[in-house]
């Protein structure tokens, strides 16, 4: 069955488009494409509509990494179409649970930080790497080129067990 998964952020324009490029990336690597359905949403709407920042999509261009994303904001529904929800810092995940509350049982997603699937990571927030210099887009890349596979391996092995 094909697992459905959500990136999420404040914007929409950094951190999940690069998160759902790199995931994108290491699915077609892998030949699971078929497998997963992704995404990505801001918990912010001041960027909707907009591709990824230039800064962003230059850095993972610079990877090989293209970044399809649009930016939208998250909504209700997204609690119970995914199946995942990752959310890539601390406020982000805040701001995900208190729609869960509002959103009550029909929300039936798992809701989990990004990097708690990183396997060498020694922090479990990716940056804002908005206000930054290069360097900050440099490590959004190398968190969640750790995170994604070790999502990709996690997601694997929980499909195993059922
Ligand atoms: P993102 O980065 O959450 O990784 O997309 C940001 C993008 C824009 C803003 C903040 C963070 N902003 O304040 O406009």
């Amino acid at each position: 069955m094909t697992k459905k998964v959500l990136f999420v952020c404040l914007g929409n324009i950094c951190r999940s488009p690069a998160a759902e490029g790199v995931f994108l990336h290491l699915i077609e690597q892998r030949q699971l494409t078929d497998q997963f359905l992704v995404d990505s949403a801001g918990t912010g709407g001041w960027h909707v509509g907009n591709p990824a920042d230039q800064r962003m999509q230059a850095a993972a261009r610079r990877r090989g990494i293209h970044l399809p994303s649009r930016a939208r904001q998250l909504e209700l529904g997204d609690l119970e179409s995914f199946d995942h929800i990752l959310a890539m810092d601390q406020d982000n995940l805040h701001n995900v649970n208190s729609m869960v509350k509002e959103f009550g049982p029909r929300s039936t997603a798992n809701i989990r930080l990004m990097l708690s699937h990183a396997r060498r990571a020694d922090t479990l927030e990716v940056p804002d790497p908005y206000y930054g210099g290069d360097l900050g887009f440099e490590r959004v890349l190398d968190l969640l080129e750790d995170a994604c596979a070790g999502l990709i391996e996690d997601l694997l092995a929980s499909g195993t067990k059922r």
